[in-house]
């Protein structure tokens, strides 16, 4: 039976990225039935919001998606139509495996961590108001729900993968409570999973040590800023975020995205990069349970790269959109 999948290509270079990797899996054999719909609508919700319903209905309906990037106004206009879709879905864990490629230069071999980030309390629940002139106030909110579930997902996730070891990233000897309390909820999941060793890790120290020695840690369970900012800094250890695939995952829904933007300078021109939605593709396949065709597109992509020959001009090469996915899709076979 085919996969029903809500296909939200996006803007810029979204829609050229977005069908070479459709091209790809097609070429895996894996049945996927998709439906096409633009994320965004120029009807502005009561929140302002420029989410398509749409979009959100299919998505509910087919209860996976695969996204590629749309564009965000900077300081005011209308809020992020990324971020409604995925508060409106309650895809409260964003999954960011960081991995090396071959041929892809980098400050570091061998890394291989998962970044699982709590994606909708801590300092991003959108609580800001202005106390006097002067004073703004923004609040921190960590509840012990949220953080035993992303607790749950990531143990289960690592169970999953047969990943042995996660760290807590936190800063509960400031922030007591807070992050406290995000441990805390952490610590009594933890003891569901003996089989996988957890440790706790001040974010400051993991800052360091990430850079110092990054193939010590495995999977990395985050409080929503310092998953942000780690999970950036990750991506830079092997590359960048052209490099990295991303996922934002709920109980009913998942959503498989590239963490790039839509590339206005590039766009329309034929030498996008669709790496980074191609290996948010591998997740989803994982997610369906599609392993096997998981792994044909991880080992062609690794062949490409490693030959080195049919890479695009952002990783240095002088590859387009449609030589570099011809490439994969032949080391497919
Ligand atoms: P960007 O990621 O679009 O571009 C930064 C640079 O990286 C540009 O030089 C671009 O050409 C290059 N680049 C990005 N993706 C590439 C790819 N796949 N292949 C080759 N080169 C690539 O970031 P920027 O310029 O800050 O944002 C542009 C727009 O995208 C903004 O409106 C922003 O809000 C939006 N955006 C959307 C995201 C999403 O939908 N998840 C994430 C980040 C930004």
């Amino acid at each position: 039976m085919a996969h029903k999948v809500t296909s939200i290509p996006g803007e810029g270079i979204g829609p050229e990225v977005a069908s070479a990797v459709r091209r790809i899996l097609a070429a895996t054999g894996v049945k996927i039935e998709w439906e096409e719909l633009e994320g965004r609508t120029d009807k502005s919700t009561e929140k302002g919001q420029l989410v398509s319903q749409s979009a959100v209905d299919s998505v509910r309906r087919n209860h996976v998606a695969l996204k590629g990037p749309m564009a965000t106004a900077i300081a005011g206009g209308a809020p992020s139509v990324n971020v409604a879709l995925r508060k409106t879905l309650d895809l409260y864990a964003n999954l960011r495996p960081v991995k090396n490629l071959p041929g892809v230069k980098s400050r570091f071999e061998g890394v291989d961590v998962v970044l699982v980030r709590e994606n909708t309390e801590d300092l991003y629940s959108g609580l800001e108001h202005e106390v006097v002139p002067g004073v703004v106030e923004s609040l921190k909110i960590i509840t012990e729900r949220a953080s035993t579930r992303i607790a749950k997902f990531a143990f289960s996730y690592a169970k999953k993968m047969g990943r042995k070891k996660i760290h807590a990233i936190h800063k509960a000897n400031i922030m007591k409570l807070s992050d406290g309390l995000f441990l805390k909820s952490i610590r009594t999941v933890a003891k569901e999973f003996p089989e996988i060793e957890y440790l706790e890790m001040i974010v400051d120290n993991a800052c360091m040590q990430i850079v110092l020695n990054p193939q010590q840690f495995d999977v990395l369970l985050l409080p929503n800023l310092y998953g942000d900012v780690m999970s950036d800094l990750a991506a830079g250890l092997v590359g960048g975020l052209g490099v990295v695939g991303s996922a934002n995952i709920g109980d009913d829904a998942a959503m498989f995205e590239a963490v790039h933007g839509t590339a206005p300078d590039i766009a329309g021109k034929g030498f996008a990069n669709p790496t980074a939605l191609l290996l948010s593709s591998i997740l989803m396949l994982d997610h369906l349970g599609e392993r096997g065709a998981a792994r044909s597109i991880e080992t062609a992509l690794e062949k490409v790269y490693r030959e080195g020959v049919h890479t695009t001009r952002d990783v240095g090469g002088q590859a387009g959109t449609d030589e570099f996915t011809e490439a994969v899709i032949a080391a497919l076979k």
